[in-house]
């Protein structure tokens, strides 16, 4: 292979840049032009390119967000939209493409690879929700931002002997909300794999509030519920004053921590390497601490794994 394009797709992630820096640098060192396009897959069917040189991705490994900007495209599901963004692709050489994103930019990368452009797929999601990965880009940080919030919010809600609620993203995954829940010690942790049961919340808070610690830490999957009703709800059973947050977009920035832009760098090398031996529609994981490439037709057929083990763990400290 020649020219290979990169982008980002879907919602940023903290550890996108470090990704893209460690794609860029492989290609250079083996002879490839490299192209970062811009704004995801809008701005490959508008030919939205960048050549990039060994300047290009200097000082961003440590940078949030991601600086070819990202975009959710769902036109590019109409295989016109495609052809056109393949007689972009042409027009400057490029013949393969690194895509980084999530599950919706998976599908996006297998069509192509089905046109014969060989593609594959970087997960870059805070939410941990891509099947036969143990890892997303993205979600550490995230999680380290939730973490901070919870600890922040155990402060206050020591102070005035309150029950606090907190909502985290994940769209249907609740592995921020798990993990931070167990990082911060929550009361409860409410995921939609662990279930919403309203009246084990309102019993295990009100075994709380009768014992001598007084306060309380709720964490909680978005989508579940509207947090700031079932506050309400909770005091009324509970007497126990509650404040509910949405902690929000904040989760999605900040400088990508360590074990971030580490998996972001490993996975952009393995990527390079993989449309280096003239393959495509795979996307690359992290198993086990090794990376592998995966076809994203499978990988997109399975059910993500819930990780029993940590709910098991969860319910041996409540
Ligand atoms: O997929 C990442 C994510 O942050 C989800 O956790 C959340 O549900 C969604 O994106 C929010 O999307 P948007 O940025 O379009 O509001």
């Amino acid at each position: 292979v020649k020219c290979i394009g990169i982008l980002t797709s879907g919602g940023d992630a903290p550890g996108m840049n470090a990704a893209i820096r460690a794609v860029t640098r492989t290609c250079l060192n083996k002879g490839i032009k490299v192209y970062g396009v811009r704004l995801g897959y809008k701005g490959l069917h508008d030919g939205d390119f960048i050549e990039f040189d060994s300047h290009s991705t200097r000082n961003i490994i440590n940078i949030g967000g991601t600086f070819l900007k990202s975009a959710r495209f769902p036109e590019f599901k109409d295989p016109e939209v495609r052809k056109e963004a393949i007689e972009q692709m042409k027009k400057v050489g490029m013949e393969a493409l690194v895509v980084i994103g999530g599950d919706g930019s998976y599908n996006g990368a297998l069509k192509l690879t089905e046109m014969g452009i060989n593609c594959i797929g970087i997960p870059g999601t805070i939410d941990n929700d891509i099947p036969d990965t143990d890892f997303t880009i993205g979600f550490d940080t995230a999680l380290n931002t939730i973490v901070d919030a919870l600890d922040k919010l155990r402060d206050t809600s020591s102070s005035h002997q309150r029950c606090t609620i907190l909502e985290v993203m994940g769209r249907r995954c609740g592995d921020l909300a798990v993990h931070a829940g167990l990082a911060c010690g929550a009361e409860m942790i409410v995921t939609s794999e662990s279930g919403f049961d309203e009246a084990e919340i309102i019993e295990t808070l009100k075994r709380s509030k009768a014992s001598d610690k007084k306060h309380a830490l709720v964490v909680i999957t978005e989508h579940i519920t509207d947090v700031h009703a079932l506050a309400k709800r909770i005091e009324e059973a509970t007497g126990f004053e509650t404040r509910a947050n949405v902690l929000g977009h904040m989760q999605r920035g900040g400088s990508p921590t360590a074990r971030d832009r580490v998996l972001a760098t490993r996975l952009g090398i393995k990527a390079v390497e993989l449309l280096e031996e003239g393959k495509g529609g795979l996307c690359v994981s992290d198993v086990k601490g090794e990376i592998i490439g995966l076809p994203i037709e499978e990988v997109l057929s399975h059910k993500r794994k819930v990780n029993q083990g940590i709910y098991e763990d969860v319910l041996k400290l409540r």
